[in-house]
């Protein structure tokens, strides 16, 4: 699926993000199993990742980001009429975590639901909340990007447990004033899922002792490096944009490897490049907004910034996005003033 924007501009007024307090470094994970920090530094760029303890769940970790994406937009409780949370890890599959959360933050006007695309999941759920806000639909969504996957992990498979972390990030997304999203492309590849999978996790009858995530590494970074390049170029494309107009680059935080050659292919400069898988891991759905949140406090997204920003993950699933950031929200603050009265 491809489009670039038409009619009214959609854009991004609150941004926030959430980690578990508990950091894991390579060395506790080396005390573990049989791993070092310099395997997962040279093979991933990874240091640390954050890991939710027994009692925490997705929207014990999520909430605290959505607070501060609703408080920075302003919104009031009843402003927000439609709540995405993308993730594969919600508290349970139902209630999902967007209706627990939405009950929780007091959102009585709103619809919730949860958005299951794997590590894609945030671009996923921001190109839905495009669809629905353009269309009308809805006038103000609160969009949360969150996985815990250290849950979905068996501890004893040095393979997967080196890569992953938690956390959560959330956006409020409303028709603004100038710039908004300029285009998305997403795709899905289900023939190649198996090589990314949580079986056990679901209705299929699986003969197991216990479900855990599994993944075949070699094929998954074939994959990754190849969609990061097609579904970037393919956006860009779409929107008349070249690699240069970009001034801030948000790849999905999965290894440093994947992020350098996607850096190399594209041909955009590392300065342009958010990191920080080294700090957190792979998020899943919470790595690109926990990425923005870091391009921010960086100062690098200025008003008219173009962010290009591309997702991939179990599925298999890819997505990207361009958008110019800034703007002012266009219906005006939460005390209703008009857009051009807003600070
Ligand atoms: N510590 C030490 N050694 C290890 C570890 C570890 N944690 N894991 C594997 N090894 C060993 C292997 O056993 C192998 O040993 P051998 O040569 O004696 O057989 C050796 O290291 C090399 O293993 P490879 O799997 O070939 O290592 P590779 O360089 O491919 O790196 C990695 C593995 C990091 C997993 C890489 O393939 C990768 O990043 N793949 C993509 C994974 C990914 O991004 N997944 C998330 C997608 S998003 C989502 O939706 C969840």
């Amino acid at each position: 699926m491809i489009g670039s924007a038409t009619g009214v501009a959609i854009g991004i007024t609150g941004l926030g993000s959430n980690v578990p307090e508990t950091v894991m470094t390579n060395d506790d994970l080396a005390r573990l199993i049989d791993t070092s920090d310099e395997w997962i530094r040279e093979r991933t760029g990874i240091r640390e990742r954050r890991i939710a303890t027994r009692d925490e769940a997705l929207s014990d970790i999520a909430l605290p980001a959505a607070r501060q994406a609703l408080a920075e937009a302003g919104a009031q409780p009843s402003e927000i009429d439609l709540v995405i949370c993308a993730t594969v890890t919600p508290d349970m599959l139902f209630p999902t975590a967007a209706a627990l959360m939405a009950d929780t933050l007091e959102l009585r006007n709103a619809a919730a639901y949860d958005l299951a695309a794997g590590c894609t999941g945030f671009m996923y759920a921001i190109t839905q909340a495009y669809g629905m806000l353009a269309s009308g639909l809805s006038k103000k969504t609160l969009v949360i990007g969150a996985d815990v996957l250290s849950k979905t992990l068996d501890w004893e498979d040095r393979s997967t447990v080196v890569l992953f972390g938690d956390g959560a990030g959330a956006v409020v997304m409303e028709p603004v004033s100038t710039g908004g999203f300029l285009g998305f492309e997403l795709g899905a590849d289900g023939g190649g899922g198996v090589h990314l999978s949580y079986p056990g996790s679901g209705s299929r009858y699986f003969d197991g002792s216990k479900p855990s995530l599994e993944m075949n590494g070699r094929e998954v970074f074939k994959f990754a490096t190849r969609v990061m390049v097609s579904s970037a170029t393919a956006v860009l494309e779409q929107c008349g944009k070249t690699i240069a107009d970009v001034d801030c680059y948000v790849p999905h935080q999965a290894n440093k490897r994947i992020i350098d050659y996607a850096v190399e292919k594209l041909g955009i400069s590392p300065e342009r490049t958010v990191v920080n898988v080294d700090r957190f891991g792979n998020t899943s759905s919470g790595s690109i907004p926990l990425a923005l949140v870091d391009a921010r406090a960086e100062g690098r997204l200025t008003e008219g910034a173009l962010v290009l920003m591309t997702g991939m993950g179990a599925g298999l699933t890819w997505g990207s996005a361009l958008l110019q950031w800034g703007g002012k929200a266009q219906l005006g603050n939460a005390i209703g003033l008009p857009a051009a009265v807003v600070a």
